[in-house]
């Protein structure tokens, strides 16, 4: 499974990248107000840290803007992936730039019929939301395994699933057994992942059963 972070926080992003956790990132209009830098330095700056595919929204919602801002963003750098909203004229300034040769990421995906018209024009990926969905009383992961059992049935579907709107742990495990190809995760939550009690007690007697022996490896 890929792992992309969920954020335009330059210095997590940095700091994930150098673990060598990253295959890409994820950014949204929500997060880049979080991050309170300019949009366009801020992605070009993220593009340099991570090679792989960093996404980045369109703002406006007419299909004109849209695709002008489509365009720009995809002069950014070569591994901009441009994220559209599963709108008609999302989808429209989406297979434009499918047509072009631009990777496209659909967001805001919250069906199985919106996740067909996203493969439909060919999408590199439909980013479906979980915790959104399960923060409504619907079943998020629900979703995951209803597109990826929808889009294992047709060879021609080379979308890639993204998990997104992610909350824990356990959504990203769950989101791999469904099958999703990527789950795009905060920070915190790719964190909490190294995380369990056994390991850290573990790790505990290891170093004092270690100083015991009196030895030393260098
Ligand atoms: C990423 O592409 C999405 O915009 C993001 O995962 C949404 O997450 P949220 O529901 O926590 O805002």
């Amino acid at each position: 499974m890929k792992f992309f972070v969920d954020t335009a926080n330059v210095d997590d992003i940095r700091e994930l990248a150098d673990m060598g956790m990253l295959d890409g990132v994820t950014t949204n209009p929500s997060l880049i107000n979080k991050a309170g830098g300019d949009f366009l330095e801020t992605v070009t700056e993220i593009c340099r840290i991570v090679p792989g595919p960093v996404s980045a929204e369109v703002a406006a919602t007419d299909y004109e803007t849209m695709m002008k801002e489509g365009e720009k963003l995809a002069t950014l750098a070569s591994n901009i992936c441009v994220k559209v909203p599963l709108t008609p004229a999302g989808l429209k300034v989406g297979k434009n730039l499918v047509d072009s040769g631009q990777s496209i990421n659909v967001t805001l995906c919250f069906s199985a019929a919106q996740a067909l018209l996203a493969a439909k024009i060919g999408a590199t990926y439909v980013s479906p939301f979980i915790g959104r969905l399960d923060d409504i009383g619907q079943d998020g992961m629900q979703l995951i395994r209803d597109i990826n059992a929808i889009y294992g049935q047709y060879e021609e579907i080379g979308t890639e699933i993204l998990a997104a709107s992610i909350r824990g742990a356990q959504h990203v495990v769950q989101a791999a057994l469904a099958g999703a190809d990527v789950a795009t995760v905060p920070p915190a939550v790719l964190h909490q992942m190294f995380k369990h009690p056994l390991t850290d007690n573990g790790l505990e007697k290891f170093v004092s059963d270690w100083k015991a022996t009196g030895q030393s490896i260098l």
